[in-house]
């Protein structure tokens, strides 16, 4: 077999075999296949999509690249929650806690990311002394006990996706349906859950521009997942404007802490409480959403759910305190009101944009080995619907350097102010299972 002619044949429009794409992906985990020729592939892959059973078997291939994670040792039902990625994404800090109320075990190992902000372990990171590298027999004892653990990666999981990743994005081929799917959907497999929920983000700040796509990719995703016996929710979700108000390591935590303590904004508090109720109608622990909106609101209530983030950060040595008192989460220098030269109803605020400043400020990575600041970024006091006069503060930016002028134009860009009220997006597109 030779990767040239597995190329030419996917180029032409054959469908691959097993032993094609296992020659592939093997050959390239092991270096034996250069970058060039699995370039070469990928952007086959983006003008001749992979099949259905393409998907599958790509899927495999990456999953057995390398180490899966084995929740036997934990006692109840093991559940896991992932988001194909947006701005403000702080949804696990929430829905986390919120599920481990409930008694449902979340043994998550999470990724840093690249980006507009850091992902969820930097955000983590951002409460003093927590730690994200535990022993991996600490972290089944944790989810045992308080039913919820989210770590780095200790084992190594999905190689493939890793190096497959890293080339995907310099060679403009992040875009696919079927590389995405494969890409999630093996490292989800690998974390070992039986139920999976997905967050599938749809907008100007996701990868899945439109509903019609992100449905596309729900469907793979589900697909692959029910041919391993997993049960796969895929919620598809709006992300034309940032999610929640804060955009910014420890903003998101703080922002994550007061929505667990009932005060989050209305939308994302909104989004918490529906994906939230996915996963507890589906294991039979509420019986309609109805019944899930109304128990959730009492964890909120009765602090249930923030008591579960609060045993996390104290099991991963980090400082409880930071619950109470925000002071403690690192500060940034200077903070800065960003003032409308405008009057009317925000129409839109483009999440890719706003993302954009943030690692602008130093909120996120452009290359993974880019230090990032967790204590800067943007606080949206506007949002889509809102009526602005002249003057208003739109956003305040938290920084540490003295010069942001750059950031404000683009944020005042970011902005689009028009005379007539715009009409309301829903949150939540459509579950698919
Ligand atoms: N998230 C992933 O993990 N992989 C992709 O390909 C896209 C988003």
């Amino acid at each position: 077999m030779r990767a040239v002619d597995i190329i030419i044949r996917k180029k032409q429009g054959y469908e691959l075999t097993k032993d094609e794409l296992h020659f592939l992906i093997d050959g390239y985990v092991k270096g034996i296949i250069p970058d060039y020729q699995i370039s070469a592939f990928l952007m086959a892959v983006c003008f001749v999509p992979l099949t259905e059973n393409e998907q599958y078997l790509l899927t495999m291939e990456m999953l057995q690249s390398g180490e899966q994670m084995d929740l036997s040792s934990i006692h109840g039902i093991c559940v896991d929650k992932h988001s194909t990625g947006g701005v403000g994404d702080k949804t696990t800090l929430v829905v986390g806690p919120i599920l481990a109320s409930f008694g449902l075990k979340l043994a998550k190992m999470s990724g840093r990311g690249l980006g507009h902000t850091g992902g969820t372990l930097d955000k983590l990171e951002s409460i003093p002394h927590f730690q994200i590298q535990l022993p991996v027999l600490d972290f089944y004892n944790q989810v045992n006990e308080i039913s919820l653990a989210v770590i780095g990666q200790s084992l190594n999981i999905v190689p493939a996706d890793k190096k497959l990743y890293a080339l995907r994005d310099v060679t403009g081929t992040v875009e696919s349906i079927g590389l995405i799917a494969s890409s999630i959907m093996s490292k989800k497999l690998a974390s070992g859950a039986h139920s999976i929920l997905l967050d599938v983000k749809v907008g100007d700040g996701a990868f899945m521009k439109d509903v019609i796509s992100a449905e596309e990719l729900a469907m793979a995703m589900v697909k692959i997942g029910k041919k391993n016996h997993r049960q796969v929710i895929a919620v598809l979700t709006n992300m034309e404007e940032p999610l929640g108000k804060m955009v910014g390591n420890s903003l998101e935590v703080i922002e994550a802490i007061e929505t667990l303590k009932g005060k989050g904004e209305k939308k994302f508090t909104e989004l918490c409480y529906a994906l939230s109720s996915e996963l507890l109608i589906e294991e039979g622990i509420c019986q309609s959403k109805e019944e899930a909106y109304s128990k959730i609101k009492e964890k909120i209530e009765t602090k249930e759910a923030l008591e579960k983030l609060r045993q996390m950060i104290q099991y991963q040595h980090g400082d409880t305190h930071v619950i109470e008192d925000y002071s403690l989460f690192p500060q940034a220098q200077y903070t800065f009101d960003i003032h409308s030269l405008k009057e009317g109803y925000v129409n839109s605020l483009h999440a890719q944009e706003i993302g954009h400043c943030a690692m602008l400020l130093g909120a996120g990575r452009k290359n993974k080995e880019d230090k990032i600041n967790l204590a800067v970024g943007i606080k949206l006091h506007k949002k889509q619907g809102d009526f602005i006069h002249i003057g208003d503060t739109l956003c305040t930016i938290y920084s540490d350097f003295e010069n942001i002028e750059e950031v404000q134009n683009k944020i005042l860009q970011c902005y689009q102010i028009e005379e007539e009220k715009p009409k309301e997006i829903p949150m939540i597109y459509k579950v698919i299972k």
